[in-house]
């Protein structure tokens, strides 16, 4: 009689997280079971998947490990709706909420989302009160504020996705231009994630070049304005959703900083006590993330205009924040 030694255990049984560090991704939807689905394919840790819509995140994690034999992967995946099984993650990823509907105004969704990832985050801070959040959710600034205050944890294991996410996108424009590969860009957006983030083209290198002396200011003001509206142009085009592919690997990329303790200097969304002139406020700045979340904040040379707009980005996340009273 054969005995065959596989390590692989059947979906869904318990126990299973033994070896991998865990990762639990809130919200099984498009952002969400995207990254969920890159880190399991990259093996960066095995992955809880939660929503609260009953199915869905089950669905989703049985249909994901059946592309293990295909992808070759051995990471898995737990689709839930139960807190409880998030128990000692290590990161926890942020997705659930809402997007912005017709007819709804920009308060009406950070008040509903203020309360959906308020929720979540008291339930995740209970069974993982050593983890790491990265927020997803938008409005970006505030929920990862809002985060930090629900689950008490120190500022330094809350950060929140966007400035990379921007970046890539500033980068991927200035390739398309330039005709160079978008891994040969390394753009810096500062700021909130919304009308006021900041570009920073001087920090913007094409394989080590400033762009500023590759393209004419007009050149580079329009793609400032692309990378300012680079949300909405996604959104335009697909009509019923937000972007997905992009954010969900911005946001698995801070995710294996964490796990892997790389200390790369990643733009993301955390709380400033003194750099930039920027105090009591959480804001997009590059940082080191590594093992714990937030190791440095990384200070860079901005013009006064640069810093000026900067702070008047972190005023606009000041203001939302205070609407919440909290
Ligand atoms: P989606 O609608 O596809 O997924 C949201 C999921 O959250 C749904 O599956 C829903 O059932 C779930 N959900 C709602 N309430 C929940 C609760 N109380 N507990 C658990 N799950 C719950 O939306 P998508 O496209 O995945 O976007 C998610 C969020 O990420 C949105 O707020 C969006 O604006 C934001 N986003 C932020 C980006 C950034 O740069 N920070 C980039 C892209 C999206
Ligand atoms: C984006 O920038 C919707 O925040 C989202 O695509």
């Amino acid at each position: 009689m054969f005995h065959v030694a596989c390590g692989f255990v059947a979906h869904g049984n318990k126990g299973d997280f033994m070896s991998m560090p865990k990762v639990t991704v809130v919200g099984a939807g498009f952002v969400g079971a995207t990254a969920a689905q890159r880190i399991v394919e990259k093996d960066l840790a095995d992955v809880v998947l939660i929503d609260i819509v009953e199915g869905l995140p089950q669905g989703k994690a049985l249909d994901m490990m059946e592309s293990a034999p295909v992808e070759g992967f051995f990471s898995k995946i737990l689709g839930t709706n139960r807190y409880e099984d998030t128990a000692g993650s290590d990161v926890i990823v942020i997705t659930a909420g809402l997007a912005r509907k017709p007819g709804m105004s920009r308060d009406d969704l950070l008040f509903r989302n203020a309360e959906i990832v308020g929720g979540i985050v008291t339930e995740c801070a209970k069974y993982s009160p050593d983890a790491v959040i990265v927020m997803v959710t938008n409005p970006l600034d505030v929920m990862t504020w809002l985060a930090q205050k629900k689950s008490g944890f120190p500022a330094e294991r809350v950060i929140g996705m966007a400035g990379e996410l921007d970046s890539a996108r500033y980068s991927y424009f200035i390739a398309e231009k330039l005709g160079c590969k978008p891994s040969d860009v390394r753009a810096m957006v500062l700021g909130g994630h919304g009308d006021q983030m900041v570009p920073v083209p001087e920090h913007t290198k094409v394989n080590g070049k400033p762009v500023t002396q590759l393209m004419d200011a007009a050149t580079i003001e329009a793609i400032n304005r692309r990378t300012r509206d680079g949300g909405a142009e996604i959104v335009k085009l697909l009509k019923t959703g937000s972007a997905y592919y992009a954010p969900s690997s911005s946001a698995v990329k801070m995710v294996r900083a964490i796990l892997r303790d790389t200390g790369e200097t990643i733009p993301s969304c955390v709380y400033l006590k003194g750099p930039y002139g920027l105090n009591g406020v959480y804001c997009g700045v590059p940082a080191k993330l590594g093992k714990g979340g937030l190791k440095e904040v990384v200070e860079i040379q901005l013009t006064d205009g640069e810093r000026a707009e900067l702070h008047r980005s972190a005023q606009d996340v000041l203001r939302n924040f205070e609407k919440l009273k909290l």
